[in-house]
C-alpha cells in the first residue's frame, strides 16, 4: 500500500482526514475510532455488495466483541429522506446502541448526510466515521459536518452540524465509481480553485487527463489539496457565520436547478446530479459576478471551458423556467430576509459573498 496522507482539521471538535488506497481493509485505522461496543455501518445498495462486507471483516478483525449491525438503503438522491432518516434511527434501536456507539457511513454523499444525520439525531449524537466512496463525497459532504436529509420543499432543508470523528478515504473505492460520479466530483475540486487557489485551476488543466483516468497519485493530490482548502474553512468558520459561505460558490443556482428538476419530475434524483448542477452553478454565478462589473469575462470562460474538459455540464438544461428558479433560490438557506444574496467572485480563486442582488440581474443571467 502506497503512503496515506492525512490532513487534520483543527477547531471545538478536531478530526483527522486519511486518504489513500485500501483503507477499509485496514482493521486497525477503523477500530481506532471505535470508543463502545455497537457500530452500525450505513450504506446504499450500489455500494454495499463491493465494499460492506470488508468494513465488517475488518471491523470484527480488530474487535470480535463488537456489535455490528447494518442499514442498506436504495441508492440515489431521492432516497435522502426523512423515510430512511427513520431507518437508520430503527437500525440503531435495534442494535441496542449506546452512547459510545459508532455509525460508520459507507457511500456517497447521501448515505453520509443521511447517516450523519441519524448519528447527530440519535441520543443527542454519537460518534459517525465518514467513509466516502465518491470523489465528491471524498472532497467535500465527507468534512465539515454538514448532516441533512431533503424535503419536498427543499435539499438540505432538515439537518445538524455534526462533525465526523474521522474520515477515511479509501480511494481504490474510485476504480467502481461510474465515470459519470466521477466527472461530478471534479466540479468541488474545481470549487476550491474557483474560491481561494487559482493556482490549483492551473494545476487541474494541467493533469485534467490522468486526473480522469482514475491516476492514483494525482487523485490523492486533488483530494489532499481539496480536503486542506475545506479544513482550514470549516475550522475557521465551522457554523456557516462567515467565510465558510464560499464553499457554496455555485450552490445557489445549483440547488435551485436540482429542486426544480426534482419538482417536474417527481422526486429528487432526476437529471443533473449534485455536482452536475454546481457546475453549472459556478458558471451562472461568474457570468452573475461579470454582470455586475465585479470579474472579467475571461475568468468565467476559462471556468467553464476547465469544467467542460471534465466532462461536465455548463449551460442550464432545457425546460428549467428562469422565474421558477428564482423562486427556489428565496427560499436557499443562503437566503436572507433582506434578499438574495449570492457567492460571486472577483476573479478565479477570490470569490466574496454579496447581498442584496437585485433579481432582474439573476433573471438576466438565467435567460
Ligand atoms: P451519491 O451518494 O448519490 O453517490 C452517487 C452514486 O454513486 C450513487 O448511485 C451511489 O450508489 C454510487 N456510488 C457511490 N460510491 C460508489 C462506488 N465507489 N462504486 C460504485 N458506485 C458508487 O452522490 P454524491 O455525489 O456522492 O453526493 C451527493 C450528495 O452529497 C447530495 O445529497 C449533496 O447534497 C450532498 N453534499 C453534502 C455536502 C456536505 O457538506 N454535507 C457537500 C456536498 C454535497
Ligand atoms: N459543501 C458546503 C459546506 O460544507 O459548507
Amino acid at each position: 500500500m502506497s503512503a496515506i496522507q492525512y490532513v487534520e482539521v483543527g477547531g471545538a471538535a478536531p478530526y483527522r482526514i486519511a486518504i489513500g488506497p485500501g483503507l477499509l481493509k485496514a482493521p486497525a485505522l477503523l477500530a481506532e475510532c471505535l470508543r463502545g461496543r455497537h457500530a452500525l455501518v450505513a450504506s446504499d445498495g450500489n455500494v454495499a455488495p463491493l465494499y460492506l462486507h470488508r468494513v465488517e471483516a475488518a471491523l470484527r478483525a480488530a474487535r470480535p466483541d463488537l456489535r455490528l449491525g447494518r442499514l442498506v438503503i436504495p441508492p440515489g438522491e431521492g432516497e435522502k429522506t426523512l423515510g430512511n432518516f427513520a431507518a437508520a434511527l430503527d437500525a440503531l434501536a435495534g442494535l441496542g446502541a449506546t452512547r459510545d456507539a459508532c455509525v460508520f457511513a459507507l457511500g456517497g454523499g447521501v448515505v453520509g448526510d443521511l447517516a450523519g444525520f441519524a448519528a447527530a439525531c440519535w441520543m443527542r449524537g454519537i460518534d459517525v466515521v465518514q467513509l466516502p466512496t465518491t470523489l465528491l463525497a471524498m472532497v467535500d459532504s465527507s468534512v465539515g459536518g454538514k448532516t441533512a436529509v431533503d424535503i419536498p420543499q427543499g435539499k438540505n432543508l432538515v439537518g445538524a452540524f455534526h462533525p465526523p470523528r474521522a474520515v477515511i478515504a479509501d480511494i481504490g473505492t474510485l476504480r467502481s465509481l461510474p465515470p459519470r460520479e466521477l466527472r461530478a466530483g471534479f466540479a468541488e475540486v474545481v470549487k476550491y480553485g474557483a474560491i481561494v487557489d487559482a493556482p490549483f485551476l492551473d494545476w487541474l488543466e494541467a493533469q485534467a487527463d490522468g486526473l480522469l483516468a482514475g491516476d492514483d497519485a494525482l487523485l490523492a493530490q486533488a483530494i489532499a489539496r481539496s480536503c486542506a482548502h475545506k479544513a482550514a474553512i470549516v475550522e475557521r468558520d465551522p457554523f456557516e457565520r462567515g467565510e465558510r459561505a464560499l464553499l457554496n460558490f455555485g450552490h445557489t443556482f445549483g440547488h435551485a436547478i436540482e429542486a426544480e428538476q426534482a419538482a417536474g419530475s417527481g422526486g429528487y434524483g432526476h437529471g443533473l446530479n449534485h455536482g452536475e448542477a454546481v457546475a453549472v452553478g459556478m458558471v451562472l454565478a461568474a457570468r452573475l459576478s461579470t454582470a455586475l462589473g465585479l470579474a472579467e469575462a475571461g475568468d468565467g470562460d476559462r471556468l467553464r471551458t476547465l469544467l467542460a474538459r471534465f466532462g461536465l455540464p455548463t449551460a442550464l438544461p432545457e425546460g428549467l423556467e428562469a422565474g421558477a428558479l428564482v423562486a427556489r433560490m428565496r427560499l436557499d438557506k443562503k437566503a436572507q430576509a433582506s434578499g438574495l444574496r449570492f457567492v460571486l467572485w472577483d476573479g478565479a480563486g477570490r470569490a466574496r459573498v454579496v447581498a442584496d442582488i437585485d433579481e432582474a440581474a439573476v433573471l438576466a443571467v438565467l435567460r
